[in-house]
């Protein structure tokens, strides 16, 4: 089963948080900044920021050219001011393309200007990687996986 986490980062909370699963996990990381070419996946973790209520531009792009027939499943991590904000935008457009997200997303608090500036912190960090661990195994076990990526 293949695994690729994918961030979108402006302020660099993204970037940590996605190299801390990657190093943790010994996962691939996509920069979606640097416009990476995505190999096929069986499972894709989307790690972003929430700007102004809403996913970065830059963000809504990458997952506009994801092609059904190439991503298994994708799973949102997301930091925010406020720790309990969505990418919303970003499962509507999936889901509209036929790409399954799971319901369940992991968000933590990502400081901004003076506010919150320790985070996300160790225990965020951990967090999101318990999560992408979990559900990497909890799609293994479903055999849930992309035919191109199998
Ligand atoms: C320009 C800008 C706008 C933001 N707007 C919001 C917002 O509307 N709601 C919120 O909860 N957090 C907001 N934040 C906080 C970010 O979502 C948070 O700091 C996040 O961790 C940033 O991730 P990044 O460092 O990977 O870009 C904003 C941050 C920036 C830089």
């Amino acid at each position: 089963m293949k695994a690729t986490v994918a961030y979108y980062s402006k302020t660099g909370h993204s970037r940590k948080i996605a190299r801390g699963i990657g190093d943790a996990l010994g996962l691939p990381i996509v920069d979606i900044a640097k416009n990476q070419v995505l190999e096929p996946v069986d499972s894709l973790f989307i790690v972003s920021g929430i700007y102004a209520g809403k996913a970065a531009p830059e963000m809504m792009n990458f997952v506009n050219q994801l092609d059904e027939r190439t991503v298994g499943k994708v799973y949102l991590i997301t930091s925010s001011l406020i720790g309990k904000t969505f990418q919303n935008d970003v499962r509507d457009v999936l889901t509209e393309k036929g790409i399954t997200v799971d319901p369940e997303e992991f968000t933590c608090r990502g400081g901004f200007l003076f506010f919150g500036m320790s985070h996300p912190n160790k225990n965020e960090i951990q967090g999101s990687v318990e999560y992408t661990a979990k559900m990497m195994a909890a799609q293994a076990a479903s055999g849930q996986n992309v035919q191109s990526a199998a």
